[in-house]
């Protein structure tokens, strides 16, 4: 099969077009025939080799785990599943490739109402937004929620969900070119990161949700009331600042198994029955996987990248 391998760490350059073996299924997992794959950001940070000490990759490996395709073969012991079955979620094996292997435990059936290329944009978006929200933040009705970097991949989801669990306020950051396309996700109040600086116009949040980090994340603590929470996607924010604030700040931790099926049929339902959207940044055939990352990397852009496989 094809697939996208990287032998070495660095740019993108290194995501070659390679013939691999077919994957076997093992127990516990099946074989999917990949229709489409969610470029995240993780995956060129990894590929980077900027998370060797974290989380070490055996070389040459194949990017990419937010998939949705078609089951073709079920490994062992499998009754979840059957061959023909559209599925959606997550794969540790790689995505980047025609075909892959992911276990069940991390995997739905796609409802006939949602595209593969949408299903690709849940896991690593939809669900890492849901889980900051609800599993850490623990968001209530009537609550306000400041939503850093709303237009990205995690950040479009995250703002759907506030207006859907029926927060009070939805304060969203984004560029003046996705200003308009997040206050009809659901957002109140947009601010332009670039032209004002959030903590001057904000205060009193009960939820704050950082999707961008650095001095974006230090600032935000401020702007949290007491006993209010500040959710980082990106790093484990200071807890002697929570303190002297009298806050809450976490980085995100994901629920295990992750991405549960549970999880994903429930984002799914909430895709076709209860008006939330997904947006496609842009595709991209499986060998212009250099040119997915380098847009990616650029860490601006509206929605989710996607390769086009199948
Ligand atoms: N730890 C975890 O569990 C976890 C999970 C998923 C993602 N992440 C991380 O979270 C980050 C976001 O992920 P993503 O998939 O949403 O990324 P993405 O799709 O690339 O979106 C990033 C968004 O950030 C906006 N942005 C850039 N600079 C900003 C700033 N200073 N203030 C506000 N918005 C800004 C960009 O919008 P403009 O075009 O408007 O600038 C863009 O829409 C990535 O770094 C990713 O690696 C972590």
């Amino acid at each position: 099969m094809r697939a996208i391998r990287v032998s070495q760490y660095g740019g993108p350059e290194q995501l070659k077009l390679e013939e691999v073996p077919r994957p076997e299924p093992q127990a516990g997992e099946v074989l999917i025939r990949v229709h489409a794959v969610g470029v995240l950001p993780m995956e060129w940070k990894l590929r980077r080799g900027l998370f060797q000490g974290r989380m070490p990759l055996t070389l040459p490996y194949i990017p990419g785990s937010a998939i949705a395709g078609g089951v073709e073969q079920v490994g062992p012991g499998v009754e979840t599943f059957r061959v023909g079955q559209a599925v959606f979620g997550r794969t540790s094996k790689g995505g980047y490739a025609e075909y892959t292997t992911a276990a069940i435990e991390n995997l739905a059936l796609k409802p006939e109402g949602l595209s593969f290329v949408d299903a690709a944009t849940i896991s690593g978006g939809a669900t890492v937004a849901f889980s900051a929200l609800f599993e850490n933040a623990k968001l209530q009705a009537g609550q306000r929620v400041l939503i850093h970097g709303a237009a990205g991949g995690v950040g479009l989801f995250a703002v759907q969900f506030a207006r859907w669990k029926g927060a009070a306020e939805i304060i969203a950051t984004a560029s003046a070119q996705n200003e308009a396309f997040v206050r009809a996700l659901g957002a109140q109040t947009v601010i332009n990161y670039a032209k004002t600086r959030f903590e001057d116009v904000v205060h009193d949040i009960d939820v704050v949700l950082d999707t961008i980090g650095g001095e974006t994340l230090t600032r935000s603590m401020q702007v949290v009331k007491p006993g209010g929470i500040l959710v980082s996607l990106l790093e484990e924010p200071s807890q002697e600042e929570a303190t002297r604030l009298g806050i809450r700040a976490m980085s995100n931790k994901p629920s295990f198994p992750w991405p549960s099926t549970e999880l994903l049929q429930t984002i799914a339902r909430l895709m076709t029955e209860e008006g939330v959207k997904t947006e496609i940044a842009r595709t991209f055939p499986l060998h212009e996987a250099a040119q997915a990352h380098t847009l990616s990397e650029t860490g601006h852009g509206r929605g989710r990248i996607v390769l086009l496989i199948h």
